[in-house]
């Protein structure tokens, strides 16, 4: 797991509609088939050969923040377990992990939208 250094993490000024879009660097920032953990914002970005995926690292019971482990996700409060995608496994929370909608830039910049869940993951080509 890599850690991105807050530095890389632009936000928007507070109190505007867009504060909730925050940019999280270039593609290339993220190694390949790694989750990288962003902890200013606390999600965790996957980016693979064609797609990325953005999964929120807040757990859906409490609100405590979920770790990275070989299997998914586990939450240190309370126990939940998420799969490697954020599904819900075990409780005591009751539904997945958030995932993010992510955008990136002809020049390879990224943006996630915090208040945008989606399904699906954003494809490459
Ligand atoms: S806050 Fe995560 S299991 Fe309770």
């Amino acid at each position: 797991m890599v850690v991105i250094a807050a530095g890389l993490v632009e936000i928007l000024p507070p109190e505007t509609e867009s504060y909730s879009i925050i940019k999280i660097g270039h593609i290339d920032d993220y190694p390949l088939n790694e989750f990288s953990f962003i902890p200013a914002k606390k999600i965790y970005v996957y980016r693979a050969r064609h797609l990325i995926r953005v999964v929120s690292a807040v757990c859906t019971h409490l609100g405590c923040t979920v770790n990275k482990t070989d299997q998914g996700f586990q939450c240190p409060c309370h126990g939940s377990h998420f799969d490697k995608i954020g599904n819900f496994c075990s409780g005591p929370a009751s539904r997945p992990l958030d995932r993010f909608q992510v955008q990136v830039s002809e020049k390879g910049l990224m943006t996630v939208n915090l208040k945008q869940t989606v399904d699906r993951d954003f494809n490459i080509d």
